[in-house]
């Protein structure tokens, strides 16, 4: 029996009470026997039937079975001892609060006695994006629409698709049976066990008297019947009915059979899913010592899609463009995306499947540590990609600023309505949960890591657990080898970062006659205002100095949580007075540093003097990321800032370019519709002109160096700003490389432009075009058959700046049939948000349809809260706050979902309002004096560089506009 423990009520009664969302857990079932027959016919309204016999055991004797249900009609259940009924059901009911059905007996049911529940039940497939639904496509060949049922139970809609015990801890086997016509297949998470057609219909369906009465038994039927499962949660539960093709995996690569699903005309997109899921899962048993358990896995590209993907056990679900690879027409990016996505659901099948969180709080168990063992097998499997590295700072710079809100929340996190489950599936559960759990493979050590994570995956297989059983194992290990400081545990050290919410800066300051070093933590906070709080945590010292740099990393060192300040001494850091010194160089953790003025200035020196690099890669990253932060939240005067990254004109590594890139993207984002955009322009054209020439930019109409990763999204992350700060020559190239696509003969075949740069080429042939390229891309988008094809062009509709084309599109976002699928609402609606024009057009519409945009995104977490924190993401002036507040009061019903991104969202919009009042004016002649301060330094010669480069590129000379002068 599971109680809950409220604060509240527990003083004032001193009793607990049993949680009214959660299922009592006196009847726990062991085994489910589910079988369903399907008529996948628009003309029945894909009309379904179901039955299914639950094997429960009771805990404690009880005259109610209480369990979930959502959004299906129900006959009356039966409750048997063996196949004799023992019971009389004397009602059934479901609370749509929690979704629970309570079915009353007449009369006790024994403690440790065992009984077989039936419930048979009914409705219609509907054409959303959890439970079991329909999703559609266009064969190409037959040129019919094709329908195919799906399903997505993560998290709580198992329950529109039978009645079951819905909560992760409730594992149980599984038989399933699925009766379909005899032209589709059916997969399931384990293998197909037996399939018999419909002349067997009465042994195999003994329930046939209530099925008649709903469904008439079809012809040509089969019915297929899988392998009694694993114990597993039944979010993890999944069965597909299509007509799909699959391709086989070398079996050479893993000795679990592996199959890739697809519809058949994307079944030439698969190879590369076919040879990098087999690697990853065989990497993994190598990484976790322990084999996968099923026989098969399969993995299928659905056409419609709630999120990227589901790691349902043995048939992992996909979104198209996050499964499917195509040569010739995904970019390098979409490679990287899918290897992620593979290597993270085939992490789960272990952290998650295997061992499964006891209930949601824990969420950030499955979900960081898949995102951390997806690096590690990315990093196997593609090596040349430097997947360790870009995830570290990828993910840190994420939570770092999501994590500085004061609504942001703990990464475990207190649940106590299955409502807000869905709000936490975010960046804090992802990357912040994966951030510490790197943390902690770099202060254990990875052997100490993984002997723990061996142990801790044995112990609880087939079985939940909680973040205190794996600091448990953790803390064994690590005593083990002495890897802790004495006294303190794992738990003592992971409780401060993930039951606090936030995370810590650290204040440096050097003594520089004595040379010692005084550090002291806070919370940091992006409203200085609010940085009062109390909390501290474990910090774990990564500090490096000028003279270390190139040695062996320092020993490290801990800043306790109880411990105000620490005082380091010259031998414990080896810095002089003249050395720079460097905190989090290789961003061991999440926090922060602000030093004193004379080591930023150090540090400064070190960055623009021609040895940049003697500061480590990761260093650079901080550095870059900490000072543009601390200027934003007044930490930290912004000519430092600038200061220290006007070197970024001579970096030559992707990561601290995109990350000072990002620093400047958060000016960008509060002046791009104020009268300082053109400034802010100017000084991002000085810095990036030489890097833009160098990096190839669109000049080479082709990818310098299409084999390495980090150079390709160099030459596409500054071809893409160079072009929105007007870097002469860009959009010029850009606007030929449209047109002469337009000119092409078979365009889909034979696009010019090349691959990894045709986001920006296309976003900038719409908005410098007119009706006739939205059309172009819109008709190529209609053909397309690769989805991130498809995905790359309905971006680049949104880059028009016509307000009744956006409009026409904002409109086609929540009209049925429009072909904007579901699945691709939310890129539509935030892109349009986030571009100067579209920015008004979307808020109107959100304004005003939120009804429809509601009704669009059922089914999808967190899909409405992301729409809202965009446009709050927007905002600068307190007029736009409070219009959106008075907004809220009026549509409460449809933010019930998002409270916390809503939050969020306001909170950031607070910050932006305040940076304005602040810095505004003051940012604005500082980004004036440095442009002119480059424009005495450097001299940048497009054309030559260029030529230089590629040796016969055409090089655009262009008349400097007048507005871009200044
Ligand atoms: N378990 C999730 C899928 C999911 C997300 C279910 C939200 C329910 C709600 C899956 O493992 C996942 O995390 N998918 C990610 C992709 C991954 C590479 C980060 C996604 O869908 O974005
Ligand atoms: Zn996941």
């Amino acid at each position: 029996m599971r109680w809950l423990h409220t604060v509240a009520v527990a003083c004032l009664l001193h009793v607990a009470v049993p949680a009214e969302y959660l299922l009592p857990g006196d009847v726990v079932p062991t085994h489910y026997h589910l079988k369903y027959a399907f008529d996948i016919d628009p003309a029945t309204n894909f009309s379904y039937f179901g039955v299914v016999d639950i094997y429960l055991n009771v805990k404690k004797a009880t005259s109610k079975i209480v369990l979930h249900a959502n959004d299906i009609l129900i006959a009356i259940p039966i409750v048997r001892v063996g196949d004799v009924p023992s019971h009389k059901v004397t009602g059934y009911k479901v609370n749509d609060t929690y979704s629970l059905m309570t079915i009353s007996l007449d009369k006790d049911l024994q403690e440790d006695q065992n009984y077989t529940l039936t419930i048979p039940f009914y409705g219609n497939i509907k054409h959303g994006l959890d439970g079991a639904y329909i999703s559609t496509y266009v064969d190409k060949m037959t040129k019919e629409k094709e329908y195919l049922i799906t399903t997505q139970f993560e998290a709580i809609s198992a329950r529109k698709a039978f009645p079951c015990f819905d909560e992760p801890m409730y594992k149980a086997t599984y038989s399933i049976v699925i009766g379909h016509h005899k032209d589709y297949t059916a997969i399931s998470n384990m293998p197909l066990e037996n399939s018999v057609s419909e002349n067997a219909l009465e042994d195999h369906w003994p329930w046939s008297q209530i099925e008649k009465k709903f469904m008439k038994p079809k012809s040509d039927f089969v019915w297929d019947s899988y392998e009694k499962s694993v114990a597993m949660s039944t979010y993890l539960l999944a069965f597909v009915v299509s007509k799909f093709s699959f391709v086989q995996s070398p079996p050479e690569l893993s000795d679990t059979k592996f199959k890739i699903w697809a519809r058949p005309d994307a079944l030439d997109q698969t190879a590369y899913a076919s040879t990098t899921g087999p690697k990853a899962l065989s990497y993994f048993e190598q990484w976790f010592n322990l084999s996968y358990p099923l026989p098969k896995q399969d993995m299928i590209a659905i056409p419609d899609f709630a999120s990227g993907a589901m790691e349902n056990w043995g048939l992992i679900t996909y979104r198209e463009k996050d499964l499917l690879y195509d040569e010739k027409q995904s970019s390098f990016l979409n490679k990287e995306r899918v290897a992620t996505v593979i290597a993270h659901e085939l992490a789960h099948q272990w952290f998650g499947n295997l061992v499964t969180m006891k209930w949601w709080s824990d969420l950030w168990l499955n979900e960081g540590f898949a995102t951390f063992a997806a690096t590690v097998a990315v990093n196997h499997v593609e090596p040349t990609w430097n997947a360790d590295k870009s995830s570290a700072v990828n993910d840190m710079l994420l939570i770092l600023n999501l994590d500085a809100l004061e609504s942001s929340h703990p990464v475990s996190v207190p649940i106590d309505d299955p409502k807000r489950i869905s709000e936490i599936f975010d960046d804090i559960s992802y990357q912040k949960g994966s951030t510490l759990i790197r943390m902690m493979t770099m202060f254990l050590g990875d052997e100490v890591f993984r002997k723990a994570i061996n142990n801790y995956l044995r112990k609880y297989s087939y079985n939940n657990a909680e973040q205190d059983d794996l600091w448990l194992e953790l803390t064994a290990v690590s005593k083990k080898y002495g890897v802790l400081p004495n006294n303190v545990t794992v738990k003592d050290i992971m409780d401060t970062w993930t039951k606090q919410t936030g995370y810590p800066i650290l204040t440096v300051t050097r003594d520089y006659e004595d040379k010692s070093i005084t550090v002291s933590q806070r919370r940091y906070l992006s409203l200085a205002a609010r940085s009062t709080s109390l909390t501290s945590w474990w910090v774990p010292l990564s500090v490096v100095c000028e003279p270390e740099a190139r040695g062996p990393p320092p020993a490290l060192r801990w800043l306790a949580a109880n411990q105000g300040l620490t005082k380091l001494h010259r031998f414990e850091h080896g810095a002089e007075r003249d050395h720079w010194l460097l905190f989090n160089h290789n961003m061991i953790a999440p926090y922060r540093v602000n030093y004193d003025t004379r080591n930023w200035q150090l540090l400064s020196n070190a960055l623009k003097s021609n040895e940049y690099t003697r500061v480590p890669l990761l260093g650079r990253v901080q550095l870059l990321s900490d000072a543009f932060a601390l200027a934003w939240t007044n930490h930290l005067e912004y000519s430092t800032v600038l200061n220290l990254a006007s070197y970024l004109q001579h970096e030559t590594e992707y990561l601290p370019l995109y990350t000072g890139l990002r620093g400047l993207m958060q000016i960008e984002n509060v002046l791009k519709r104020s009268p300082d955009y053109g400034a802010f322009q100017k000084f991002v054209r000085k810095l990036i002109g030489d890097v833009y020439v160098r990096s190839g930019g669109l000049a080479t109409k082709k990818i310098l160096n299409g084999h390495d990763l980090n150079s390709v999204k160099m030459q596409v992350t500054i071809s893409s700003w160079a072009c929105r700060m007007k870097v002469p020559g860009c959009e010029e190239n850009a606007i030929q490389l449209y047109k002469q696509w337009m000119d092409t003969e078979n365009p889909d075949e034979n696009n010019p432009i090349p691959l990894d740069l045709r986001r920006t080429v296309y976003c900038v042939g719409v908005s410098r075009g007119s009706v006739a390229e939205w059309r172009w891309a819109l008709a190529r988008e209609q053909r397309a058959n690769v989805a991130a094809a498809r995905s790359a062009l309905l971006a680049a509709l949104t880059c028009t700046k016509d307000v009744w084309i956006l409009a026409q599109y904002l409109e086609w976002t929540v009209t049925e049939g429009s072909g904007v699928r579901k699945q691709d609402v939310l890129p539509v609606i935030v892109n349009i948000i986030r571009s100067p024009v579209g920015y008004y057009v979307a808020k109107d519409f959100i304004y005003t349809r939120v009804e429809e945009i509601y009704n669009t995104f059922k089914g999808q977490y967190r899909r409405m809260g992301e729409m809202i924190k965009t446009l709050l993401q927007q905002f600068t002036t307190q007029r736009e706050l409070d219009t959106f507040l008075e907004w809220r009061e009026k549509n409460a019903q449809y933010l019930v979902d998002s409270k916390l991104a809503v939050e969020q969202a306001i909170e950031n919009a607070q910050v932006n309002i305040n940076w304005i009042t602040k810095n505004r004016k003051n940012v604005v002649d500082k980004l004036r004096e440095f442009s002119t301060n480059y424009d005495n330094s450097t001299q940048i010669n497009h054309g030559m560089h260029s030529a230089a480069i590629t040796g016969s590129v055409q090089v655009f000379t262009v008349l400097i506009p007048l507005f871009m002068r200044n």
